[in-house]
């Protein structure tokens, strides 16, 4: 059976991106960014920054979502919003790129203004050459 294409809600997930960006623990850099990982059926969860005192401990929002999808059991990539309140465009850094590679590089991205603002793009596009190795398996 031809399997069903499923269009991306884009609206949902804008709207659960921006949710979580107000849940950012942010005091340091006061930019909160909020992070929604659908999972190309039924399932959004959601990440946002978690900053820290030692700033190199610092998780960005989308890779708190990359965790929430890996220990929710996610196990299709669909899209991803990403969400920063204020006027400034959002966008992974180069750790999030590669980390998000890991899953999805070919993964949708809906970038997400304070305001409203969207842009689509890929990951594809914006980080077109990730490093990979070949899994060696683990020890389940
Ligand atoms: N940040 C994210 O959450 N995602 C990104 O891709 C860029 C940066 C956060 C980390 C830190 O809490 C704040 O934005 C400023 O760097």
């Amino acid at each position: 059976m031809a399997e069903v294409q499923r269009a991306v809600p884009w609206d949902r997930l804008a709207e659960e991106a921006l949710a979580a960006a107000h849940q950012a623990y942010a005091p340091y850099s006061g930019y909160r960014v909020g992070a929604a990982m659908w999972d190309g059926e039924s399932r959004i969860v959601r990440g946002c920054n978690v900053e820290n005192a030692s700033y190199g401990a610092t998780l960005c929002a989308e890779r708190a979502a990359v965790g929430a999808a890996v220990a929710a059991g996610f196990t299709g990539w669909g899209a991803m919003a990403v969400a920063a309140l204020g006027d400034a465009w959002p966008r992974p850094c180069g750790i999030c790129r590669q980390v998000l590679a890991e899953f999805a590089p070919e993964l949708p991205l809906l970038l997400v203004r304070g305001d409203g603002e969207r842009i689509v793009t890929s990951l594809v596009e914006l980080f077109p050459s990730p490093f990979t190795l070949k899994p060696k398996g683990d020890n389940a």
